[in-house]
């Protein structure tokens, strides 16, 4: 088979970046190492910024996440009780919505089956070549039948394990990393949010958030140690936790059950530069990780492809390669500004006991000062919502 683009990964970075390429009228095809019903079994993160808005209604894809999206003016803040409202529409005139990634990623599948779309789903050791010469290769084998796929360019959009990053020469890509010495528990339950918007709560048992997929289901994440089973949490031990995390009246409020999904996610911050080997372009998870606590994730894979898009529609269209050779410089640019706000806000609301008190009375300062400085709460509002650029 030959296309002009080969993306690898049906994540939500190679789907849209799939969809964008599609309306473009450039020929490529995604392939996936498991199958669509397991890439849709992931629970993800929740939060859209507008320009994620924005870039899915622009491709076709929003109605769903219109009608049963949940808009948000603002999240609240919690520091050993003490609530914060930070009012994004006030700040910044901006607001987000909360669509679960599962959902932007069937509706982005769903788009793609009806206009017959290829996407090669279970595909075996998967592996890529020639990627500094004029035709890059895709090879896997489907069914026990070996495949290969020559191209001009591939997208790795194949998440923070894939193959497209672990293809590059050491040599030619520098990685930048930090492990948190903690994780979150999540719980997925059908009840009724506690809140009408997100509760970000630093307390001195351990970050808590409280988020939603609906107005009929909540999820909500306690930070725990790396070394912690999920096996250990029986749902009763989480509910108790979480409540003795959160203000009083909060968690008097919260309506618990039984959890239909429980898992512990690491936290990490990551960074690959650049994000380009030859004719391999890195966008999303494999180019990038932060923490979730800024629910930047999703966001960022999102805009990479934007941009991946606009730089290959710009080569087969304008003959111009000048969107490919800044693609790196630019999306980095972005990224570690990124990087940078998720950090601080995993470094405001969790709990590190390495650095003892002093570090307590710094993060509860940074609270006193945000919940009286209009400029801070700005810039806090500026990056949860999205920056420009
Ligand atoms: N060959 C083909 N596909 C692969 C391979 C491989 N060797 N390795 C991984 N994949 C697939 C995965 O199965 C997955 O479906 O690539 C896809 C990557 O998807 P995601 O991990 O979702 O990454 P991405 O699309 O970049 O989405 C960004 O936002 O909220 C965050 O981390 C969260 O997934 C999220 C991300
Ligand atoms: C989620 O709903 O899963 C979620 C929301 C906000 C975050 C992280 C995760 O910052």
């Amino acid at each position: 088979m030959r296309v002009q683009v080969a993306i690898i990964g049906a994540g939500p970075a190679g789907l849209t970046l799939g969809r964008l390429l599609e309306r473009a009228g450039v020929d490529a095809v995604i392939i996936e190492r498991r199958s669509a019903e397991y890439v849709l079994g992931r629970i993800r993160a929740g939060v859209l910024e507008q320009s994620s808005v924005d870039l899915l209604e622009a491709i076709g894809v929003g109605g769903r996440m219109r009608q049963e999206g949940i808009p948000h003016d603002g999240v609240e803040l919690s520091f050993d009780g003490d609530m914060l409202r930070i009012v994004f529409q006030d700040l910044v005139g901006r607001k987000v919505m909360i669509y679960g990634q599962t959902e932007v990623t069937r509706d982005l599948m769903d788009a793609r089956a009806a206009t017959g779309a290829r996407t090669i789903y279970e595909a075996e050791n998967v592996s890529l070549h020639d990627l500094d010469g004029a035709s890059p290769k895709v090879r896997y084998v489907k069914d026990g039948v070996s495949h290969e796929i020559s191209c001009d360019f591939i997208a790795g959009c194949d998440g923070s394990h894939g193959i497209s990053r672990a293809s590059i020469p050491e040599s030619a890509i520098q990685t930048f990393e930090r492990i948190y010495r903690f994780g979150w528990l999540g719980v997925l339950v059908d009840k009724p949010p506690v809140a009408d918007e997100l509760i970000y709560a630093h307390h001195e048992r351990g970050f808590a958030l409280c988020s939603m997929r609906s107005h009929t289901r909540s999820r909500y994440y306690i930070q725990v140690g790396t070394e912690e089973k999920v096996e250990e949490w029986s749902d009763d031990r989480f509910w108790d936790e979480l409540r003795a995390r959160l203000n009083p009246d909060v968690a008097e409020r919260l309506q618990t059950g039984k959890s239909i999904e429980k898992s512990i996610a690491p936290l990490r911050s990551f960074v690959a530069e650049p994000l380009r080997f030859g004719r391999l372009f890195l966008a999303g998870d494999a180019a990038h990780i932060v923490p979730p606590t800024g629910a930047k994730g999703l966001n960022m894979a999102l805009q990479d492809v934007r941009v991946l898009a606009e730089a290959l529609v710009e080569h087969y269209t304008e003959r111009s390669n000048a969107g490919i050779d800044t693609y790196s410089a630019r999306v980095l640019n972005r990224t570690w500004k990124t990087e940078r706000f998720s950090w601080w806000m995993t470094s405001l609301l969790h709990t590190f006991p390495e650095t003892g008190p002093f570090g307590r009375r710094i993060q509860r300062a940074e609270f006193d000062y945000l919940a009286a400085s209009r400029i801070a709460q700005q810039s806090l509002a500026e990056n949860y919502t999205g920056l420009e650029t």
